[in-house]
């Protein structure tokens, strides 16, 4: 089988190609890992400014005005990225079980996270432009964020991994 030289050339060439298929496949496969890692942390940002946030409604924290505006600002500004690239098909919970939150009913066409992100936005806009202007001010808007992060939660995000 090995007597014949440019067999032993094909074979070892084919060889070389499989070695060369396995980590492009895997590279695929971490392509999807590292995009769910990508939102969990803008997730992950919503949470560090909204919560601190919520702390000074609640009277848990004490107000701020400047700290206020900033993390109202933050909080709207990361709402605005344009992070379609993170939701990858096939990066939802019955696909990467275990990696992720994220319910298929997300990329189903009759889907409505579209208009879900949209009232976040919105919500944090609001929040931002009069968060700086007293505790009063404050809580007058945060509800709405609260109710867009919940809005979008129940239906689309599974309560553990
Ligand atoms: C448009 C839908 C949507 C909105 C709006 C939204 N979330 Fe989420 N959130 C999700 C989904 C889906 C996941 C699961 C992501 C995953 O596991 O891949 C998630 C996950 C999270 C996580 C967990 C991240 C991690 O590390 O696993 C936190 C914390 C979070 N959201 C906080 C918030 C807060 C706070 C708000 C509002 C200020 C908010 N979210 C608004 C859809 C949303």
């Amino acid at each position: 089988m090995f007597n014949n030289p440019r067999r032993f050339g094909l074979i070892l060439s084919l060889l070389a190609a499989s070695v060369i298929a396995v980590p492009s496949y895997a590279a695929d496969d971490d392509a999807i890992g590292k995009a769910i890692k990508g939102r969990q942390a803008g997730f992950q940002l919503y949470s560090f400014y909204a919560g601190q946030l919520f702390a000074m409604a609640k009277g848990e924290m004490d107000y701020n005005s400047e700290l206020a505006a900033t993390l109202a600002s933050n909080l709207s500004s990361v709402a605005n990225l344009n992070n379609g690239m993170m939701w990858l098909p096939k990066s939802d919970n019955v696909a990467r079980a275990g990696d992720t939150r994220a319910k298929p009913e997300i990329w189903a066409s009759d889907s409505d996270i579209g208009a879900k992100a949209a009232a976040m936005k919105d919500a944090s806009a609001a929040l931002a432009s009069v968060a700086g202007e007293g505790l009063d001010a404050l809580r007058s808007k945060i509800g709405d964020v609260g109710k867009s992060c919940k809005g979008c939660h129940d239906n689309f995000r599974a309560k553990d991994f």
